[in-house]
């Protein structure tokens, strides 16, 4: 359904007037997005899964590299159509409501600018998809700041629904919550997942959640994947040794156990990345092929891995 080719994102700063820099922020992903499924995102802060998530809706413009719909590629859609097609769920229900619009014109919003619905279709539309993500019209006329976080984020989900897209762009919908709530909002996403045939892009530091949600894997580092491919394979069996790593830093799995268990270090940043293997520096097997050559995603076993010691370390 959706085909993501070798996608960058560079950013220009500016330190000092004379000093051009050049931001990696995504570097090269590629990836398919299949009807009904969920493809989970890890990686640290800052190794640019929200800028995968932007720039796949086209809030931001590729620096070269192809995204298609159904085989077309965006220009041909249409900005209009792909945007019916594709929505998203931010992390921070409360900075992405509008304070000052009642729940019902949030959701009723983009009916509004994208089809001749009548008030009254508008209306009932928007009132059934409050229903679906457990909001019901007795509520439906309330200010975002009287609902509780949980319910924000529902609101935040039924808007991102309201247009019936295929696909859903999930950008940490879950951190900012409670936990007690987290259970509650994932459940409704699997739910509506199932009863509306949706496929997921779930961005996510939580390596429980994202392992509870996922049909696919892919583990970004400063802008590249390093692994990705069937959850089942990636979260028994990590082949990259960045993956093993933030396995086995992870508080919400229970593999405090693997065979190398290591110390992070501090992410460089995406601005300088290092020379060859962009994990050479915090790499207890790397040496000088490592320092010198970018190893190339390749496949091995059912996953997809970057790294020159795949066969050595496996
Ligand atoms: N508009 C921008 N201009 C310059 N640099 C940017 C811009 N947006 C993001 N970056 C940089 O790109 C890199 C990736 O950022 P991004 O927000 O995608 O990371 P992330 O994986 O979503 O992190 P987090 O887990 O903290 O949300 C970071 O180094 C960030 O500082
Ligand atoms: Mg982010």
């Amino acid at each position: 359904m959706l085909k993501v080719q070798n996608i960058k994102k560079h950013y220009h700063v500016r330190k000092w007037p004379d000093e051009a820099k050049t931001i990696r922020a995504l570097d090269g992903v590629s990836f398919h997005l299949q009807m009904g499924r969920t493809l989970g995102v890890v990686g640290e802060s800052g190794c640019g899964k929200s800028t995968l998530a932007r720039t796949l809706l086209h809030l931001e413009l590729p620096t070269s590299g192809e995204v298609l719909w159904e085989n077309q590629t965006i220009a041909n859609i249409g900005e209009q159509n792909y945007r019916k097609n594709i929505q998203m769920i931010f992390q921070d229900p409360y900075n992405s409501l509008n304070p000052r619009k009642r729940a019902i014109d949030i959701v009723s919003a983009p009916l509004q600018v994208n089809t001749n619905l009548s008030k009254q279709e508008i209306l009932d539309r928007a009132l059934d998809i409050l229903l679906k993500v457990g909001i019901a019209s007795t509520e439906a006329y309330k200010y975002p700041h009287m609902y509780s976080g949980g319910q924000r984020q529902r609101l935040g989900i039924a808007r991102a629904l309201i247009l019936g897209p295929k696909a859903v762009i999930c950008d940490e919908p879950v951190s900012a919550l409670d936990v007690s709530i987290q259970a509650q909002v994932l459940n409704l996403l699997l739910d509506l997942q199932e009863t509306l045939g949706l496929s997921y892009i779930f961005i996510s530091h939580d390596l429980g959640v994202v392992n509870h949600v996922s049909d696919d894997i892919m583990v970004m580092y400063l802008g590249k994947a390093v692994e990705q491919g069937p959850k089942e394979e990636i979260m028994q069996a990590p082949k990259h040794p960045y993956t093993r790593a933030l396995w086995a830093s992870s508080p919400s799995l229970d593999r405090a156990k693997t065979k190398d268990v290591l110390a992070l270090g501090e992410l460089p940043s995406p601005m300088n990345p290092p020379s060859g293997c962009s994990y050479h520096k915090r790499c207890p097997h790397a040496d000088l092929l490592c320092k010198e050559k970018a190893p190339a995603l390749m496949p091995y076993g059912k996953t997809l891995v970057a790294c020159h010691y795949t066969e050595k370390l496996n």
